[in-house]
């Protein structure tokens, strides 16, 4: 089975989500190790409850982002790992860190890019007044949130939503399109 690493930054919904999907053996993978550059994630603990070993690679503990990201890159060859898994990892990863990985890194944005990159993109669609905004799963290249789209699914925006439940239904989505996106790289659906 592929081994995967899942990073992330802060509250590990998503995270926990792809840990059920693999504990039902609807994603055929082994979650083999979780990096968190914060101490302080939520994700920590919710990694702890399904016994899935985690690592804290603080930014702040290395002077730079290249001996941050060769520690990162250290323990996952320590585990073998095949494939990172993006899950609300705030840090944009180095050319050098992605070459490594070519093809092998996955990221969800919780918008249908083009649209809104970067960190704060439900907020901006929202104050955007766009009628459909969405979730995209990709490729992660050296560029942000530019690599090769694997799927991206619509959300529309109501006249009676309010950001909270915006927020609510792109997660809804997150959860049901991560795993899928997944299962197309795993099983070599996608090029
Ligand atoms: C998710 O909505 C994810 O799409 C977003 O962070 C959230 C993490 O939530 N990622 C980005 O905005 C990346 N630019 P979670 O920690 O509960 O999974």
């Amino acid at each position: 089975m592929k081994k995967l690493a899942i990073f992330v930054s802060g509250n590990g919904t998503n995270m926990e989500n792809l840990l059920c999907r693999i504990r039902e053996g609807k994603v055929r993978a082994e979650a083999s190790l979780v990096v968190s550059d914060n101490p302080g994630a939520y994700a920590l603990e919710r990694a702890k409850k399904f016994g899935v070993e985690s690592v804290v690679v603080d930014r702040k503990k290395f002077d730079s982002k290249e001996n941050f990201e060769a520690e990162i890159q250290r323990r996952l060859a320590a585990k073998k790992i095949d494939y990172v898994i993006l899950a609300g990892f705030m840090r944009i990863l180095s050319p050098s860190f992605v070459r490594a990985y070519r093809d092998r890194i996955l990221n969800i944005h919780p918008a249908l890019l083009p649209d809104f990159p970067g960190a704060h993109a439900i907020q901006e669609a929202w104050e955007a007044k766009v009628r459909k905004t969405g979730v995209t799963v990709h490729f992660v290249d050296e560029g942000v949130d530019t690599g090769p789209v694997i799927l991206q699914r619509e959300v529309a925006v109501e006249a009676n939503d309010t950001l909270e439940s915006l927020e609510k239904k792109i997660h809804a989505v997150e959860y049901e399109i991560y795993p899928e996106a997944i299962n197309l790289v795993l099983k070599g659906e996608v090029k």
